[in-house]
């Protein structure tokens, strides 16, 4: 079984400091705490309307993390402008999100089964450039194979329905997820998940065996202010760990009762 890799977004360490407009906390310093912390990546959306993470951050931690060897994973729109900021700073991986200026944070998947035409060349000039290109999308089939049609080599997807669903309907949501993963992997894709996770729900989808990455953000910075950011993400570590560990026993006993 893959391992399962763990990417944090920092994006909300940059929304507490600019709500004071200073330079602290500073969203780098975060990320070399997660990735002393154990995390295999960093995680960042530039919006266009730079509620957050602002241009200087990204280069910065661009700056940063290739200068350590680690993975920046930049999420972004499917806009011109995005395209040539994400051709300038060259991420190890690039997020293509839905964006609309009134969602409090990206509320849905993209739609790429209606956005192929425009996607598919999108997609194109980032790979061509050395990117490796990821979609976020709701884990739907249809949405799925039309990742794979535009070309994309990872699909992300959204876990947000599940995370917020009531109780009565999370097992339905869940699955949803565990459907889409597996058809990932059969038609290809790398399969990631994230958007709402905490130290609560995260099992479910860390057991997952055809995910291979998860993408945590609001909840880890959140938990910082109580028991600190470091400490935080090793837990949410030993959660996944935890969880992947049981589905590789459970894989193991189930192959050899065959
Ligand atoms: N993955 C993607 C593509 C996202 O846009 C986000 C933030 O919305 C996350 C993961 C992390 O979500 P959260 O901050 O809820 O953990």
């Amino acid at each position: 079984m893959r391992p399962l890799r763990l990417g944090i977004n920092i994006d909300h360490v940059a929304t507490l400091r600019n709500a004071r407009g200073g330079a602290h906390p500073d969203p780098l310093r975060a990320a070399k705490i997660a990735l002393t912390a154990g995390a295999d990546g960093i995680t960042a959306h530039l919006r266009e309307d730079r509620r957050h993470i602002v241009d200087n951050d990204i280069f910065r931690l661009a700056a940063m993390l290739v200068a350590r060897g680690n993975p920046l994973n930049f999420e972004m729109a499917a806009t011109d402008e995005m395209r040539r900021i994400a051709l300038k700073i060259r991420p190890h991986a690039a997020c293509i999100v839905p964006e609309r200026r009134e969602e409090r944070t990206t509320e849905g998947g993209l739609d790429v089964a209606g956005q192929r035409g425009s996607l598919a060349p999108f997609v194109r000039a980032l790979t061509k450039a050395g990117i490796r290109v990821s979609l976020f999308i709701a884990p739907d089939v249809r949405q799925l194979d039309a990742a794979k049609a535009v070309g994309a080599p990872v699909v992300e997807l959204h876990t947000g329905a599940y995370a917020e669903a009531p109780r009565g309907a999370r097992a339905r949501e869940l699955n949803r997820i565990v459907r889409a993963a597996r058809h990932a992997e059969k038609i290809g894709l790398e399969c990631h998940a994230g958007h709402g996770l905490d130290f609560a729900n995260v099992c479910a989808i860390a057991a997952i065996p055809n995910i291979v990455e998860l993408n945590i953000g609001h909840f880890l910075v959140g938990e910082a202010v109580f028991a600190g950011l470091e400490s935080s993400i090793r837990r949410m570590r030993v959660l996944m760990t935890k969880a992947r560990n049981r589905t590789r026993v459970a894989t193991g006993r189930k192959r050899k009762t065959r």
